[in-house]
């Protein structure tokens, strides 16, 4: 059903609805906005949750509601964006100083606006729709009368989509400058309950592990202070129903599109109200908002699933596919490529690029692509960031002879840039010291012996832009990857005038959607990656840029299971880059066999990256019969359902599965072997009762009905006998 949004002038509510959720608002006694229900379609505008009017001793009572009213109180009702200093207690949406020093903030409904489509958010990425009818947006107009602020909330529902999409936008409508502190982009006050909370932490290498927990008393903040969203906390939180799993009950999931520092906090006050809140990290912000200027958050995507983790995870795949990637990418099939780095790090040659990509079109390998080390004087890492133009004396032919050679074999030709940093030993850096961003009085960290350029600053990017389009239309390529390779420490910014410091992580991130909007959209027909250091910036921000994104550093199929499987409660598997590397890993050091690697990053946009030229002759069998395989399965891997059956977190064996209409690939795998182990089962789900399957794997098949493969599963039968091993299905309706 289409998104419909209803405003009833009696009941002073509003209901933001589709056939799968509500959202539903009420303008409480003197225009206070309160929250009244987020979840599972209701057909009426039900009054049933409007918050009673009692009192509670040591709650405080506004003044409108006069000397003998104590039943009205800001600090015991769900809000919808709660003030500061105001008579809440709990934790605010945000903070403003005025000049005289003042922090009261109290922000009352005054008018709204209903319209088709979505909110335009300059400057920030967020949710799309290419047609008017996708989506109907309701916008709630708040002021603050001795303030004189305008604070604009945006809610769009869409057609069919569990999703609630939000925002805010504050106007300073006073004479006089003001400071935020804090600013969140959606605050939810959720009834109270017994809830867990499902978050996704990590760090370089090991990004996204799940972790679920009850939720207590008191105030629980994950968040990112290193300047970008992080491999250490990824700016997603789900709140959880104490029984949900991963097939059953309820999960409200709330991510945010935005590439930053952030915030998300979880307050359970001892009423056990909940309140969620996700935003801009606060700690350190400090934003000077003139008269007539405006601040605009970010946007958040609150999801709703009755059908548990996997039915919530299942509607942001789908909603990321069609409303935050561009559409175009929601289809699109992405090509099997090879990356050079951890075949030959910095250390190669023309010769033995060419080598790599004679062997690599013979494996019916459709994309080359020439990691760090062909710009500047770059051999090792600590030289040349900033300097994109190309080395010669190690590539004397130029990139252009070596894009013509990958061409002329009928591939694509692939090229790695990392525009946001600048090493001291570069041009760049000789000529531009100043455009680090540090503070110029003090000492500066570096990161992987680095620096990081001020991209809030509008010459700094000019520069890299004129450098970057200097190759880019010089030379024929399909693809760039680009990477970030460290956080963002002393943040100070020598162009902004006063707040150097307050203000300059989200106006590099501002700078840094600039350009890759500028970038991006001048090159239509590459295809974009990103990276930071694997999946440190693993967001929706980049993605509606970036369709996809290097999931991890770690290429260990063991470690991959669990990245891919945690990556995967927040994106489409086509938006996960997914590698066949070297065994021993060079990451963890185990050794595996080339099938099981295969069988792991074969859900995700696949590739490989290791030195092909150096393999036997069965392990190069076995990757052109890999190659032959995802692209027979491409398009069901890459636009199909993804469903996570068994999950690393929880024991020795993982499973998930992929499928369309006519056909699934499921994938078992064992970590550890074990001596008289019990003969394990799988079940599959989502197949037709009704239909009849061929079920094929190692050479073996069968056919059964979808009803006796769903409720009898099939045995993993005859066992596997070894560490790290893998069985695929591949089940097809006849
Ligand atoms: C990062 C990336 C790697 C590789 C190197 C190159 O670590 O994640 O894939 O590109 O940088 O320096």
């Amino acid at each position: 059903m289409v998104a419909k949004i209803i405003y009833d002038e009696n009941l002073k509510m509003f209901h933001l609805s589709n056939d799968k959720i509500s959202y539903i608002m009420h303008v409480d006694h003197h225009n206070v906005l309160t929250h009244i229900y987020m979840g599972g379609k209701v057909r009426n505008l039900s009054t049933l949750g409007i918050y009673p009017k009692f009192n509670r001793d040591f709650e405080v009572n506004p003044e409108e509601v006069g000397l003998d009213y104590r039943q009205f109180s800001l600090g015991i009702l769900p809000l919808e964006y709660s003030g500061n200093n105001s008579g809440d207690f709990r934790e605010p949406s945000l903070i403003i100083r005025d000049q005289e020093g003042s922090t009261v903030n109290d922000f009352r409904y005054i008018d709204h606006e209903i319209f088709d489509g979505v909110s335009q958010i300059d400057g920030l990425p967020s949710s799309y729709v290419e047609a008017q009818d996708e989506a109907k947006t309701l916008r709630l107009y708040l002021f603050d009368e001795a303030l004189q602020h305008e604070l604009v909330l945006n809610y769009t529902v869409f057609n069919n989509q569990p999703v609630i999409a939000r925002s805010a936008k504050l106007i300073n409508k006073s004479d006089q400058k003001s400071v935020i502190y804090k600013i969140a982009s959606a605050s939810v006050d959720v009834e109270p309950g017994d809830y867990d909370l499902l978050q996704l932490n990590g760090s370089w290498a090991r990004e996204r592990m799940v972790e679920r927990e009850a939720i207590h008393t008191g105030i629980k903040k994950l968040d990112s202070k290193r300047g970008s969203s992080s491999h250490h906390q990824n700016p997603f939180i789900a709140i959880l129903d104490k029984h949900t799993t991963e097939f059953r009950g309820k999960a409200v999931g709330y991510q945010l599109v935005y590439s930053g520092s952030h915030e998300m906090t979880v307050e359970k006050d001892p009423y056990q109200n909940l309140r969620v809140q996700l935003g801009i990290q606060s700690t350190g912000f400090e934003w000077n908002l003139s008269p007539e200027e405006s601040f605009q958050t970010p946007e958040v995507l609150i999801a709703f699933s009755n059908q548990g983790i996997n039915g919530l995870s299942q509607s942001y795949h789908d909603f990321i596919k069609q409303h935050i990637i561009p559409r175009k990418y929601a289809e699109f099939e992405r090509p099997v490529l090879i990356n050079n780095w951890e075949a030959t790090y910095f250390d190669f040659t023309e010769e033995k690029v060419f080598d790599l990509v004679d062997k690599a079109n013979e494996l019916g390998i459709e994309l080359f692509v020439l990691d760090d080390g062909w710009f500047g004087k770059r051999d090792d890492d600590f030289s040349s960031l900033g300097d994109w133009f190309e080395y010669h004396e190690k590539i004397p032919n130029g990139l252009k002879n070596i894009a013509d050679y990958v061409h002329d074999k009928g591939m694509k030709f692939g090229l790695w840039f990392e525009p946001e940093m600048i090493s001291e030993e570069s041009e760049l850096y000789k000529n531009h010291p100043d455009w680090v961003l540090h503070d110029v009085n003090k000492r500066a960290s570096r990161g992987r012996s680095q620096y990081v350029l001020d991209m809030g600053r509008q010459e700094v990017r000019e520069n890299i832009y004129t450098q970057m389009i200097e190759i880019l239309d010089s030379i024929d390529i399909d693809y760039v990857k680009w990477d970030m390779n460290r956080n963002i420490s002393e943040t100070y910014s020598a162009a902004l005038e006063d707040n150097k410091s307050g203000e300059a992580n989200h106006r590099y991130i501002l700078g840094l959607y600039d350009l890759l909007d500028r970038i991006t959209s001048r090159y239509d027909n590459i295809l974009f990656e990103s990276c930071s250091g694997g999946g440190g910036r693993f967001d929706l921000g980049m993605l509606q840029y970036m369709p996809q994104v290097w999931t991890s550093d770690n290429t260990d199929p063991i470690a991959r299971l669990k990245i891919q499987y945690g990556t995967s409660m927040i994106a489409p598997i086509n938006t996960m880059g997914a590698h066949v590397s070297a065994s021993p890993n060079h990451q963890t050091g185990r050794t595996t066999s080339i099938d099981f690697r295969a069988a792991v990053a074969y859900a995700g946009v696949y590739g490989y990256e290791l030195d092909i030229t150096s393999l036997n002759e069965d392990e190069l069998a076995s990757i052109a019969q890999q190659v032959r395989f995802y692209k027979e399965n491409r398009a069901l891997i890459q636009t199909g359902t993804f469903t996570r059956l068994m999950s690393p977190f929880e024991g020795n064996q993982v499973a998930w599965s992929i499928h369309n209409d006519n056909k699934m690939l499921l994938f078992y795998f064992e970590v550890l072997n074990e001596a008289s182990k019990p003969l394990h089962k799988i079940k599959p789900m989502y197949l037709d009762p009704d239909v009849k399957y061929l079920v094929k794997y190692e050479g073996s098949e069968f056919e059964a009905y979808g009803d006796e493969l769903m409720n009898l599963g099939i045995y993993i039968y005859p066992q596997l006998k070894n560490d790290f091993s893998a069985r695929i299905f591949e089940i097809t309706a006849i």
